[in-house]
């Protein structure tokens, strides 16, 4: 059995802060990022429409108020799957395609919601933590699911319960959302926390001020290029994504990057904002994606979600998407 944990961020939030002028929380923020605290999961992604953050219990209690923040009904938990010892095969596929066949469907088979967030380091499935009996019971099969609850590692409680479930869906599951790939090629990179100061006023210009400034890169008329950036602190575990033009502005050698240094186009999902309920959206984009063997980053912000794939089969992944999407009714 693997394992699955550490579900030691037992309060995770997920909170929009509307793009309003710019937040006059954002020095805060960081702070919270930056300086010591007892936040061990802090995630901030950029879009066009809306700063998402992602933070533990402790963290929001360090969270200024705003009548800006949106915050997410519910609690939810963090889960990442921790392969149980043993050998590090190299050709294990990477991000969400990995766990597109042993987790996310059949959380998707259950009716259960799941938030996304992948880095650089691993991939968070969050689920409300009243639903963690069903997950726990859903992926007993094939998981153990360990809880760390004040550094403590606990099971997590089981359901008693053997019928009642539904059974999996053998039927395709068409994506039914809109998708739009914007122009931006992004790198999956990580910083060494102890070069964080370094870069802090840096980062804070790329994720608050940055607006209005005229990217010499983008200023063709490039209307395919958006905003996104993230940044997650979980851990002591850093992770960026950015588009190249950003990365540029980072020192070089300061960001760690796959050896490979693969470039990664984004397919956004949604057209109205996607909400907390929906289940299945990450299951119809990630199963097709593991079905070819497409590595792929998933990251779900407050509205939309956004998968990351290599540029190389972003135009194969668009029409196999395509395809599914025309297979909805
Ligand atoms: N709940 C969706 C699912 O189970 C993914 C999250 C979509 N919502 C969002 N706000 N990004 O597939």
């Amino acid at each position: 059995k693997r394992v699955m944990t550490p579900l030691n961020h037992p309060r995770t939030k997920s909170l929009e802060a509307q793009p309003k002028g710019h937040l006059d929380t954002d020095l805060d923020l960081l702070c919270l990022s930056v300086h010591p605290s007892r936040c061990k999961f802090f995630s901030l992604t950029e879009t066009p429409e809306d700063y998402t953050i992602i933070v533990d219990e402790e963290g929001f209690l360090e969270l200024p108020s705003s009548e800006h923040l949106s915050v997410a009904d519910a609690t939810w938990l963090a889960l990442n799957v921790v392969s149980g010892g043993g050998s590090f095969s190299s050709s294990q596929p990477i991000g969400v395609t990995k766990i597109a066949k042993s987790v996310i469907a059949p959380l998707a088979d259950q009716n259960i919601s799941v938030f996304m967030l992948s880095t650089y380091q691993t991939d968070f499935i969050l689920v409300r933590e009243r639903d963690l009996p069903f997950v726990t019971h859903t992926l007993s099969s094939e998981f153990t699911i360990l809880r760390v609850v004040n550094g403590e590692t606990v099971a997590a409680e089981n359901l008693g319960i053997t019928n009642g479930f539904v059974k999996p869906k053998l039927v395709q599951r068409p994506v039914i959302h809109p998708l739009s790939s914007p122009s931006n090629r992004f790198c999956v990179t990580s910083l060494d926390p102890d070069t964080l100061p370094a870069v802090a006023t840096l980062l804070m210009d790329v994720m608050f001020y940055s607006n209005g400034v005229k990217d010499p890169m983008t200023t063709g008329d490039d209307c395919g290029h958006i905003r996104f950036f993230s940044f997650s602190l979980i851990e002591g575990y850093i992770s960026l994504v950015m588009d190249v033009q950003t990365q540029q502005r980072f020192p070089s050698n300061l960001l760690f990057t796959s050896a490979s240094g693969e470039l990664w186009k984004m397919v956004r999902i949604g057209g109205q904002p996607l909400g907390f309920d929906e289940c299945g959206i990450v299951a119809q984009i990630s199963e097709p994606l593991a079905a070819a063997d497409i590595p792929a980053y998933y990251i779900s912000t407050f509205k939309f979600d956004h998968a990351l794939v290599p540029e190389e089969n972003i135009n194969g992944v668009i029409s196999a998407l395509k395809v599914s999407q025309a297979e909805k009714h």
